[in-house]
């Protein structure tokens, strides 16, 4: 038998009877804009109005669903992920936990098995990872190319991408291709020319890694200008293995985001605090590589606006879990558990220059997680507890439902 209470994307419902409803819309100091004893009334996938329970328009037709007093918090927005690849690096994982330092060489891994993975494959990881991040609250995603590496193979991990996501950035400028080694120069005239051709239509951002043992400043520059100039957002990997030019060329750029930023200098925060470019906290990186966390509280000081991401790659940090970079962000990077789930869901919609996530009010997409939890501190304060209880994604409900829903509360 159905589920009575299960709404597809058409249904008019009202979600009702929440303990705390995180908005996003800003009120007295609030940036959460939390509404307690909240009600959300949702139609074609659509939010069409949010606040107190006590003054819900009358919509008869509207089915109800009754929240349990729980927490609603906005779908995690994450707005960088490396999703397609073929391929994992599990003993690149184990030789790094008995030791080893992380080095960006360790693309090139990933790239030589993803070449070799048919469409079917790719497709399949890709549709298993899309679920995975769907049960944990993530509504939006962003996906990277950047396994492929020639022109052929980023066509088609773009063209994958896009079958999931209107997010996808093209990262042909991950490393140096291996049949370039040591003639950088010319790769990156043809992630300018060609690959940037061929990846263009499927695109809507492009991004570089700036960074020793990746691309120069200056080698960044051209592939971020040509991108541009072909019509292509600006994102940028830059400063995640050691000081250096890639948050600066973010900014003068007009980069949306620039993201790792885990060595910073006080120009570059002051830099940052100036701009519009969000500052991308990636701390399952740090996690998964042993190296010291972003320090968060420095750039939430200085003003910058800050996003967090899980960076879901299968190098440097295999983990789809947004619920695990605000628990992170929190324990580890000095954030409050209201900026963390701030970042982890405004904070990247403002990575991606989206409007219509990362927020619960009229005229948004209906992206909500409802928690198994009376509040969203507990996302950070029950570290690694599967806390989503039931996910819409434009007011359709996803998956399955936390299997513990009826034994906790
Ligand atoms: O964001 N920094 C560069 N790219 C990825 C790592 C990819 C990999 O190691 O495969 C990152 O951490
Ligand atoms: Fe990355």
């Amino acid at each position: 038998m159905g589920d009575p209470a299960r709404t597809d994307g058409g249904v008019t419902f009202l979600l009702t009877n929440i303990g705390e409803l995180t908005t996003n819309v800003a009120v007295d100091g609030d940036p959460c804009g939390t509404v307690r004893d909240a009600a959300v009334l949702v139609s074609d996938g659509r939010v069409v109005w949010a606040g107190s329970a006590h003054a819900v328009p009358p919509r008869p037709d509207a089915l109800v669903i009754d929240a349990g007093g729980r927490a609603v918090v906005p779908g995690f927005v994450d707005s960088h992920t490396h999703l397609v690849f073929g391929g994992d690096r599990a003993e690149e994982f184990a030789a790094r936990m008995a030791g080893e330092r992380y080095a960006a060489g360790g693309i090139r891994t990933t790239v030589a098995a993803t070449r070799a993975a048919s469409d079917d494959d790719l497709r399949a990881r890709l549709a298993a990872l899309v679920v995975e991040c769907r049960a944990q609250g993530t509504t939006t995603l962003e996906i990277k190319t950047g396994y492929g590496l020639d022109v052929a193979t980023e066509k088609r991990l773009a063209r994958l991408a896009a079958e999931v996501t209107d997010d996808v950035t093209f990262l042909g400028a991950h490393v140096v291709a291996p049949e370039y080694a040591d003639r950088a120069d010319d790769y990156v005239s043809l992630v300018t020319g060609d690959m940037l051709a061929a990846v263009a239509p499927h695109a809507r951002w492009i991004d570089v890694f700036c960074e020793d043992g990746a691309f120069t400043a200056r080698q960044s520059r051209r592939v971020l200008d040509a991108g541009r100039a072909a019509g292509l957002g600006i994102r940028v990997h830059g400063n995640q293995l050691g000081f250096g030019d890639g948050v600066r060329l973010a900014i003068e750029l007009g980069a949306a985001a620039v993201d790792h930023c885990t060595y910073l200098s006080d120009d570059d925060v002051a830099a940052l605090a100036a701009s519009d470019t969000v500052a991308t906290l990636l701390p399952g990186v740090e996690f998964s590589t042993r190296q010291p966390y972003p320090d968060a509280r420095r750039l939430l000081d200085a003003g910058v606006i800050v996003a967090l991401a899980s960076d879901c790659n299968p190098g440097s940090s295999f983990t789809s879990s947004m619920p695990l970079m605000i628990a992170l962000a929190v324990r580890e990077m000095g954030m409050t558990p209201a900026e963390a789930v701030w970042a982890a869901t405004a904070g990247g919609a403002r990575a991606l220059r989206r409007a219509d996530v990362g927020v619960v009010e009229p005229g948004a997409r209906a992206d909500l997680v409802l928690l198994d939890a009376p509040t969203r501190v507990h996302l950070a304060y029950r570290l690694g507890v599967p806390l989503v209880h039931r996910v819409w994604k434009d007011g359709r409900e996803q998956g399955s439902r936390n299997p513990f829903r009826d034994s906790r509360r």
